[in-house]
């Protein structure tokens, strides 16, 4: 197993590790191509990015970002979208150029061009750089749920019950939890040149446990990522309590 795992205490140690990660990355290559994640997990990580960028430690003004997902459905203003979600945490805050920044666009009418123009872009691009993953209590990665083909490219999704539930926390009712979402597919998040795991809290003990000790297979999608040359996981206490 090649990957490096670093363990620290809690969650804003979890976060300060990953922002020094990206810092060094960008400081390495000013025009590096991030991939970037949503959810709970990555918060504190864009609350430490802006904290440097206000430092004067760290400037995106030549970086070029890729989200993994975005729910379809949901129009790029709409509060739960991810496209909302990463203006609010970080573009807003810091000086990259919102032209180079991308996400998935829930709302094409095309959405199998949307997905493949996306994948493109990427391509064009020359790869990313440097993936920021999380993690799904079922192992997901991306909205690659278990069963998703290792060789999958950016796809539209349907959503488990689990994660549909697990997002629910965000929306009035788990009925207006999207069923389906554009996601980065497992290939394609393993053509990324490096990749950092973040995994927080009690909820994913099982899931680190199951990456961690468990065998490569289609039913846990995070365990390809042990056929990976280059991925680091910080995980904090509570994380390696399985
Ligand atoms: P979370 O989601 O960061 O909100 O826990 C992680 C994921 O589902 O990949």
């Amino acid at each position: 197993m090649t990957m490096n795992i670093i363990k620290v205490k809690n969650y804003d140690e979890m976060s300060k590790k990953a922002s020094e990660l990206v810092v060094n990355q960008i400081k390495n290559n000013p025009s590096s191509i991030l991939g970037l994640a949503t959810g709970s997990t990555p918060e504190g990580l864009y609350l430490e990015l802006i904290k440097k960028y206000n430092n004067g430690e760290v400037s995106f003004k030549d970086v070029t970002s890729f989200n993994l997902d975005e729910y379809v459905g949901l129009a790029p203003d709409h509060d739960q979208s991810y496209n909302y979600y990463m203006n609010e945490k970080l573009f807003n805050h810091v000086d990259i150029d919102k032209n180079k920044t991308h996400l998935p666009n829930g709302i094409a009418e095309d959405l199998q061009q949307e997905v493949e123009q996306y994948e493109q872009k990427i391509a064009e691009a020359g790869g990313i750089d440097l993936q920021i993953l999380g993690i799904g209590t079922n192992g997901h990665i991306g909205f690659n749920e278990p069963g998703t083909p290792f060789t999958s490219r950016t796809h539209v999704v349907e959503l488990d019950e689990s994660t549909r539930e697990a997002n629910s926390r965000f929306f009035a009712s788990i009925d207006d939890v999207p069923t389906h979402a554009i996601s980065s597919g497992i290939a394609t998040i393993m053509n990324s040149k490096q990749i950092v795991l973040l995994v927080s809290g009690k909820s994913k003990a099982e899931a680190l446990h199951r990456l961690i000790n468990g065998d490569i297979s289609e039913d846990f999608p995070a365990s390809v990522l042990k056929n990976h040359p280059n991925v680091t996981i910080i995980a904090d206490e509570e994380a390696f309590s399985a």
